[in-house]
């Protein structure tokens, strides 16, 4: 892989110079002070009563793999102007979020104006708060109809992304400081290498799905997370281009980039498989991001790799609450993988910790800031870091157990209270700027 690849990467390299972004949007991301430091969210997670989204459904059916439902999440679709203005006040200058493809175009080629324009609206909040926003236009939900008929199993599923993404372009372009088209395109590559959901888990999967299927009056049901990949990768790839080629054709000059899921891998041993990992990690999608304005870096631990494949976290490690290795340096690693592999321009859109001691989160962000700095000396064009997450939120399977926000959300009155990491990163980010 590594001699195609390098090839491949300097093809990128040589792109990726000054001229790598269009003008007007590299000014724009100028006028944010350059580096950009935000948080991330997505839609379904922090929203709330996402009713006409696959998730919606596989959460409500009978056997589902959800803990809990979703429910009203932290009812961001209406408190996001609060939750914008409490970013500017913490000392952020950029923001990620997601809009929800179910809500804008709810029942095959119905678009509704009225949710473009809400998503408008939370766009010209960033405006007026100088928070550079940085638009995801799918983060795994689709919208029921979708799953329903195939997902993107379907042969035409691609020109049906790309008909979203148009309207998307067409309405919110001029809005928009960047723009990606998939979360963590391979994350199934991840789900399935990492072996994170066992075999008892898939098979309630797999009767959810059937129980959706069923609830929708069809055979099957796709999801994006869950998805057959043999069947859907091809697909993804097409969808992620078509997106592209609809929103450069609409209004608007802001760089497009897709994210991956990039842990550290690490190998280890004799005969040890981790650069046969890391390709299967990636797959196609190195490829993808060579072609894109820039690469996203989603890093939240390591996999270390031995002869056998991929190794437990060793003996005593600190874990997450997520379960995984508390290992913040692997953003380092990530980022200099990304910048070897693709020589495309990166922002590390996703990067955070599940913990109820923000004292860990604290040590989290400062280990793992600390290691970003040390690939941008080493040459790495790092543009922008996005904390996940903003707020405690619904972390899809497991519910609302897991903490991830530097803001905690009280579930039923919708207070917002920052946590010490929230001041924090808040305050690195204002000095990075001074
Ligand atoms: C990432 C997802 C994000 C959140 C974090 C914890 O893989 O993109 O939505 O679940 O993990």
């Amino acid at each position: 892989m590594t001699a195609t690849r390098r090839a491949v990467v300097g093809a990128g390299l040589a792109a990726a110079g000054a001229g790598a972004f269009p003008a007007r949007a590299r000014d724009r991301a100028m006028t944010a002070s350059g580096f950009w430091w935000g948080t991330a969210t997505s839609a379904h997670q922090i929203e709330g009563n996402n009713v006409n989204s696959d998730f919606w459904l596989a959460e409500h059916v009978k056997p589902s793999a959800f803990v809990e439902p979703s429910g009203d999440a932290c009812d961001a679709y209406h408190r996001y102007a609060e939750d914008i203005a409490l970013a500017k006040r913490l000392g952020f200058n950029a923001h990620r979020f997601g809009i929800e493809w179910s809500r804008i175009e709810p029942e095959p080629g119905k678009f509704s104006i009225a949710e473009l324009d809400h998503y408008a609206r939370v766009l010209d909040v960033c405006a007026e708060h100088g928070l550079a926003p940085m638009v995801t236009l799918s983060h795994w939900t689709v919208p029921r109809w979708f799953a329903a008929r195939g997902g993107f199993e379907e042969p035409d599923s691609p020109e049906l992304f790309a008909r979203f993404a148009e309207k998307v372009g067409q309405h919110l372009g001029s809005r928009m400081a960047a723009a990606t088209t998939f979360n963590e395109a391979n994350i199934v590559r991840l789900l399935q290498l990492s072996g994170l959901i066992k075999p008892p888990v898939m098979k309630i999967i797999g009767a959810m799905f059937d129980a959706c299927a069923k609830a929708s009056g069809t055979t099957r049901f796709a999801n994006v997370l869950f998805a057959d990949r043999e069947k859907s990768e091809a697909q993804f790839v097409k969808a992620h281009d078509l997106a592209v080629a609809a929103l450069k054709a609409g209004p608007g000059s802001y760089p497009i980039g897709v994210t991956l899921t990039m842990q550290a891998i690490q190998g280890e041993g004799e005969g040890h498989r981790a650069d046969a990992v890391k390709a299967e990690l990636y797959g196609p999608w190195l490829d993808v991001a060579c072609r894109a304005d820039f690469i996203g870096v989603q890093t939240y631990t390591r996999f270390r790799v031995g002869p056998e494949g991929i190794l437990p976290p060793p003996q005593g490690a600190e874990r997450t609450g997520a379960g995984y290795e508390f290992y913040p340096q692997a953003l380092g690693e990530t980022i200099r993988d990304a910048w070897e592999l693709t020589g495309r321009p990166i922002y590390v859109t996703e990067n955070g910790i599940a913990t109820n001691d923000d004292t860990r989160r604290v040590a989290y962000i400062d280990a793992a800031l600390a290691a970003m700095r040390d690939a941008q000396k080493a040459g790495a064009d790092v543009r922008g870091y996005f904390h996940w997450s903003l707020l405690d939120n619904f972390e899809w399977t497991a519910g609302y157990a897991q903490h991830f926000g530097l803001i905690q959300v009280d579930r039923t009155s919708f207070k917002r209270t920052p946590k010490p990491s929230a001041i924090h990163l808040g305050k690195i980010a204002q000095a990075a700027r001074r």
